[in-house]
């Protein structure tokens, strides 16, 4: 069989707030297909931001190779279209990890921390991912107890979200970026672990080092305008 018609976009077999997942002919491939849909808050606000698909295409693509430069094993393959991602298929682990260097957004709200707030190091925190319960907060023994990771699994997803979090920052840092805050999201492939979903706007806070603007989907989220700007404005600054 030609790899063209391996790539053929078989049955969808996911629809999440951002993407659709579709199979294909090779069981260990998937195609990520990027929506300009734009949620809040578990989907209590919608809408949809104009170009935003391709933006988080490209800019996942490049953090994607950029990590795995750094040696970090991804489930990135490559980009097929404007909107179209190849990636190898994973067994989501349901554990959505989160890593903070500044205080923003969640943690500000529920510890009542002032946002902006320097973190004496960065945070890791560990969500349980589930739409049904706006995935909560939850600690190591929840996650061991209730079989969504093993201790062993959270020690590796600490240490690599660790990891990411230092190579993102040293790349953003000479772009005038600072990374306050990103959520990554892992899976099980061929007995490894793999980072996944994707690392975009959607799913990291990013600041302007001279002037603190926001650059990320606070802007939709807070209604703060000039949303479609900020998303190519990060997409700009890490083609360069
Ligand atoms: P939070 O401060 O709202 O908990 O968000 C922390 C980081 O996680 C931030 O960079 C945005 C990202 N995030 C997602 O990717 N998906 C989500 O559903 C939420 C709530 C946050």
């Amino acid at each position: 069989m030609s790899s063209d018609i391996m790539l053929e976009k078989g049955e969808m077999f996911y629809e999440g707030k951002a993407k659709q997942l579709f199979a294909t002919a090779d069981p260990d491939l998937i195609i990520a297909y990027f929506k300009d849909d734009a949620t809040a808050f578990n989907a209590k606000k919608r809408g949809s931001i104009e170009g935003k698909g391709a933006v988080n295409n490209r800019v996942s693509e490049l953090f994607f190779t950029l990590l795995e430069k750094a040696g970090i094993r991804t489930h990135f393959v490559r980009r097929l279209s404007e909107r179209e991602m190849l990636c190898r298929r994973l067994e989501i682990i349901p554990v959505e990890v989160v890593v903070r260097n500044i205080v923003a957004g969640g943690m500000a709200k529920r510890l009542g921390r002032v946002e902006g707030e320097i973190l004496r190091r960065p945070v890791v925190e560990w969500y349980y991912k589930s739409d049904a319960l706006d995935d909560p907060l939850i600690n190591d023994d929840h996650a061991e107890v209730f079989g969504w990771a093993t201790a062993e699994e959270l020690a590796v997803l600490r240490d690599l979200a660790h990891k990411i979090n230092r190579v993102l920052r040293d790349f953003l840092d000479p772009r005038s970026i600072v990374l306050v805050d990103a959520k990554f999201e892992f899976g099980r492939h061929k007995g490894e672990i793999l980072l996944g979903d994707e690392i975009c706007p959607d799913t990291c806070r990013f600041w302007d080092k001279a002037t603190g603007e926001k650059l990320d989907k606070d802007r939709f989220r807070r209604d703060l305008g000039k949303v479609e700007e900020a998303y190519h404005e990060i997409l700009e600054r890490v083609s360069r």
